[in-house]
């Protein structure tokens, strides 16, 4: 519009399409934001997008799902907000605006280090700003069991807590009651709560609780170093698949989300392939070596959850062996398990450790404590990660589901440090997930994130500036 100069705008995502408009913006005094006024259309948006308009006479969204509606509504919040932060009206805009993927995770480990509720709870509010929508919950670990089991309590008694070093104990767990809690809140945000229990491996926390859960049944104690570790569940024996199901019905029973993630990556075969019962069941099974045991494990633990009307989603070990029928892969180790996956007729969900792990250090000092000592990720490389793989010419690019920041806690120690690492780059990610790849624009982005920073800080939120 000729005289109109474009205002800054640093939401983060980008919309698809903005227009500006001429005239005078809409104004707003702090706490009295105008209204805006939402419409339910019968058709003529995606599934989740909108159209935000805002003139000098007031402000509407259009969407055609609730779920548009508010999306819509989020970005209107984010526009209020910033406009109230720079002391501006609302500038009179046209945003027509849906995501480019349908599954934009942010995931946690509460294990390593274990996170308070309120943690947890803002880690959810900073996803449904960025508007993801999965909280991808990883629950059970070598170091820490941290989801209360009513049928297998010594899981919070024993498994939750581990030896600190010093003497005394770490550790700490949800309540299943606390766990709703969390579910809802999620809900009320528009994120769905996706549950990681772990197995074959990454189980020594259950196997401290329930040693006769392992190959050779001996005492261990939870984990208290770093790693891959060899003690993991038995699947020679049957009492490890009624375990499994026993968790998995209350885990149904708490978690609405129709993925159970299973996780399934890093398990040695050291145990199975020395143990009789793991070497009986190979046999039984026509089993060629003990890849396909764990493939035989995951596929029965996915037609459990197939007849509880769940579906099945594991890390890309879960390939090793044969892919269980319907399972969805999370590529993590790069981008061929996920590509494979897709060849292959199934979804997949892409975060290669490359790009997606925040848990790296986001700059390369060594004197930087917070995330792998040994790997970084800055702002620019997460930025940069393209979902879709290249060479998926003649294969449906639906199969990708979308994209993921996965955060580990073995180097993220308190809700001070899982904010650090988090942000700035937990925005970039935001952008790489829902805005159209051509509008990446690196250094649009860094200008856009000092609006973010100062945000997150008046927040409270600790924020690493040293990239920006
Ligand atoms: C993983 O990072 N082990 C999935
Ligand atoms: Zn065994």
């Amino acid at each position: 519009m000729a005289g109109i100069m474009p205002r800054r705008l640093d939401l983060i995502p980008l919309p698809a399409s903005i227009q500006w408009l001429g005239g005078s913006e809409l104004p707003i005094a702090i706490g009295s934001s105008p209204v805006c006024r939402e419409t339910l259309t019968e058709e003529g948006f995606a599934p989740e997008g909108y159209a935000l308009r805002i003139t000098c006479e007031g402000a509407s969204v259009k969407a055609s799902t609730a779920l548009g509606l508010a999306h819509g509504r989020q970005t209107w919040l984010q526009l209020v907000a910033q406009a109230e932060r720079e002391g501006n009206g609302l500038p009179n805009i046209v945003i027509e605006d849906e995501p480019r993927f349908p599954w934009r995770g942010g995931h946690l480990d509460v294990c390593r280090h274990f996170f308070p509720l309120e943690t947890v709870k803002r880690y959810i509010d900073w996803l449904a700003w960025y508007k993801f929508n999965v909280f991808h919950w990883h629950l059970t670990e070598d170091q820490g069991w941290r989801l209360e089991i009513e049928k297998y309590p010594r899981l919070t008694e024993i498994g939750a807590w581990r030896d600190d070093g010093d003497g005394g104990r770490y550790g700490g767990f949800y309540t299943q009651d606390e766990v709703r809690e969390i579910v809802s809140y999620a809900a009320e945000r528009n994120i769905t709560v996706v549950p990681e229990i772990e197995l074959p491996g990454h189980a020594m926390a259950a196997l401290a609780a329930y040693p006769d859960l392992g190959c050779a049944g001996r005492e261990i104690q939870v984990e208290t170093s770093w790693g891959i570790f060899e003690d993991v569940f038995c699947p020679g024996k049957e009492r490890v698949f009624a375990f499994f199901e026993g968790v998995l019905d209350e885990v149904c029973a708490i978690f609405p989300s129709v993925y159970i993630h299973i996780g399934g990556d890093e398990c040695p075969k050291t145990a199975w392939n020395a143990c009789p019962d793991c070497q009986k069941r190979m046999a039984d099974e026509g089993l060629g070596d003990a890849e396909e045991l764990q493939s035989y494990v995951v596929r029965r633990v996915e037609s459990y959850l197939l007849g509880r009307g769940r579906r099945l989603i594991g890390w890309d070990e879960i390939l090793e062996g044969g892919l269980a029928p319907e399972a969805t892969v999370m590529s993590w180790r790069g981008e061929e398990g996920g590509i494979t996956a897709t060849r292959a007729g199934h979804d997949v969900i892409m975060c290669p450790n490359s790009h997606c792990y925040l848990d790296h250090k986001q700059i390369d000092d060594p004197n930087e404590t917070v995330g792998q000592p040994d790997e970084v990720c800055t702002l620019a490389n997460a930025y940069s990660y393209e979902p879709l793989p290249k060479g998926l010419e003649g294969v449906n690019e639906a199969r990708i589901l979308g994209s993921q920041a996965n955060i580990w806690t073995e180097y993220i120690r308190d809700t001070r440090e899982l904010e650090y690492a988090a942000f700035p780059r937990l925005c970039a990610l935001a952008e790489v997930f829902w805005s159209p790849s051509g509008k990446r624009d690196l250094e649009s982005l860094r200008k856009r994130l000092a609006g973010h920073v100062s945000m997150l800080e008046n927040d409270g939120v600790r924020c690493c500036k040293k990239d920006l």
